[in-house]
């Protein structure tokens, strides 16, 4: 039998040739040795692809309502203490004029599937913002539909679209989801909007309950298949209304050395350090950049329903108005030894596959 390289040998096999074999990859998922060198690795490659430019992403949490029930997810349709509530194309404008105003180039309307908002209404507030903001991109987060209302949204103006896949593994996809929902679906889902023009982000929680190491490497590989523009990943957290309540927290330290990883596999995909990760350590967005991660994805949402799009417990920024949360990340951003970059632009001069962020 082959004999298995060091961490530092694995490293460099990574960085060099941006792969592993799934052995590999296993020992580098459960090595417990320091992770320093794999965080640098991570840095090189993402300062000579994207310099020290982050990305923000103004995020809208436009409702809360849900009509699936998935088991890890506060919002989900069966709890009956949340509080539900709805923004309307007049409120979701307001977001974005702050948001421009505060230099956001890309406005991300995420929610929960709900079937109050029906493709006329999302294509109504698409096209809206689209007429306003027609140097901005659209970002929507609406879960799973059909090709042809993916294909409405496009042809109103949006052109992004974040659906995290969870788990690529269709055991573990059961144990987290109940049966109405698939992973052959959300997966097709996935493979339409790539199909229609969209620029697609996916991702998957870690740590999230029954999740294996042989599931994450199932994750990279899926990923390497499906080749998202944006890979965005986070530390599952525990709701207490949800019946994963008593599981444990995803932790810090696998979330940064998967973000490392995800940049040496991926070295041109757009990588957020997300608010799941800030929620559970003060530091965590700043480890998340300095681990690869080059986009922030700041709240716009209306301050009085921040607390309510509580998909997990303690998520952080939800009392700051939106120039105060443009205004902390800057700071940490920089504080982290980056810089927040507001135009849209390109990825550093000279590279091969230069890229619209
Ligand atoms: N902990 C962490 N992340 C969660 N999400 C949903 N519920 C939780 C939780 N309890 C993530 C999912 C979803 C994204 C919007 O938020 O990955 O795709
Ligand atoms: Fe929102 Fe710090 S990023 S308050």
């Amino acid at each position: 039998m082959k004999k298995m390289l060091k961490k530092l040998d694995l490293i460099q096999k990574l960085a060099e040739s941006g792969n592993l074999t799934d052995c590999e990859l296993k020992a580098l998922l459960q090595s417990e040795d320091d992770d320093s060198q794999l965080f640098k690795a991570a840095d090189k490659v993402r300062r000579e692809v994207y310099s020290d430019e982050v990305y923000i992403r103004g995020l809208i949490e436009f409702t809360n309502y849900c009509k699936n029930n998935c088991y890890y997810c506060g919002i989900r349709c069966s709890n009956k203490n949340a509080v539900r509530y709805r923004l309307d194309r007049e409120d979701i404008l307001e977001c974005c004029r702050e948001g421009y105003r505060l230099g956001f180039r890309t406005f991300v309307l995420q929610g929960g599937e709900d079937p109050y908002y029906t493709d006329e209404i999302i294509c109504d507030i698409v096209s809206s913002i689209r007429e306003l903001y027609p140097d901005c991109a659209i970002t929507l987060s609406i879960g799973e539909k059909p090709k042809a209302s993916y294909k409405a949204y496009f042809d109103a103006g949006a052109n992004r679209y974040l659906l995290r896949h969870e788990t690529a593994n269709e055991e573990h996809y059961g144990k987290l989801h109940p049966a109405s929902m698939s992973l052959k679906n959300r997966k097709q889902c996935l493979y339409n909007l790539k199909d229609i023009g969209y620029q697609v982000g996916s991702g998957f929680m870690v740590g999230s309950p029954y999740q294996t190491v042989d599931n994450l490497i199932q994750d990279l590989r899926f990923l390497q298949d499906l080749q998202p523009d944006m890979i965005g990943i986070g530390p599952y957290i525990t709701h207490k209304d949800t019946p994963f309540a008593e599981y444990e927290n995803g932790s810090l330290a696998m979330t940064l050395r998967l973000i490392s990883i995800l940049r040496l596999m991926f070295p041109y995909a757009l990588i957020p350090s997300t608010t799941a990760l800030g929620t559970i350590d003060t530091q965590g967005r700043e480890l998340g950049l300095k681990a690869g991660a080059n986009v922030v994805m700041p709240n716009l949402s209306p301050v009085k329903v921040r607390k309510l799009y509580s998909l997990y417990e303690n998520k952080i920024c939800t009392g700051e108005e939106a120039a105060q949360c443009r205004g902390c990340l800057e700071r940490r951003v920089e504080s982290a030894g980056y810089r927040i970059v507001t135009a849209i632009g390109n990825v550093k001069k000279g590279c091969k596959k230069a890229k619209t962020v």
